[in-house]
């Protein structure tokens, strides 16, 4: 028997976190066509197609959530803006990533998301160690985990940025439960 599993819903004032559809596939790939967000980013690549959105719902999908939870970010009246995502690298501990539509910027979304992101892993998902990492030219994805509660560690490590084809210095933080 195939058995559908749905993964968590977390809800927030204005936000549904849930898990990626095979349907949210249009819309991701029209977001993510924006450099500005691939470029702040480690792993999207850009110019990014249809098909990288079909294969990343997929990849969604099948995450072992014991390590790694995907979810859509789905702003009330307007539907999928953005993703936050939770994995763990091979040789680290759980982190996390995220971006926003264009259109929905300076609203909040992040950091509503962000927040309820962490109070799920904290309460649901009993985690007790986020880190997050954000390239030193993007202060605002800074405020939104400060305003989350993460710290800085006072690391800075160079990631590479698949959009941008270099590595990028990134301001390592950290959130404990
Ligand atoms: C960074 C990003 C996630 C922010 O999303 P958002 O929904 O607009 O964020 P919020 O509205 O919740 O918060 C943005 C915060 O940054 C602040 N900010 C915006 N531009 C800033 C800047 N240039 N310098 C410092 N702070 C800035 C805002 O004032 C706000 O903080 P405040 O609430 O204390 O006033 C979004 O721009 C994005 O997706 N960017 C591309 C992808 C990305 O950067 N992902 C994160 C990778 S680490």
């Amino acid at each position: 028997m195939c058995v559908i599993e749905k993964g968590p819903i977390i809800e927030t004032r204005r936000l549904t976190l849930r898990t990626p559809r095979i349907d949210d596939a249009a819309r991701i790939g029209e977001f993510c066509g924006d450099y500005a967000i691939a470029k702040m980013t480690t792993r999207m690549p850009w110019p990014y197609s249809r098909a990288d959105a079909d294969g990343f719902v997929a990849r969604c999908q099948a995450q072992d959530r014991r390590h790694d939870t995907t979810f859509v970010i789905e702003l009330e009246d307007e539907g999928v803006v953005g993703v936050m995502g939770f994995f763990t690298p091979a040789d680290g501990h759980l982190e996390v990533g995220y971006w926003i539509g264009r259109p929905y910027w300076g609203r909040g979304v992040a950091t509503e998301a962000t927040r309820g992101a962490l109070a799920w892993a904290r309460s649901d998902w009993r985690k007790k160690v986020v880190v997050a990492g954000h390239f030193a030219d993007n202060p605002a994805s800074g405020q939104v985990l400060i305003n989350a509660g993460f710290l800085y560690t006072g690391v800075v490590e160079h990631k590479a940025s698949a959009a941008r084809g270099e590595s990028v210095p990134t301001r390592m933080m950290v959130w404990l439960a």
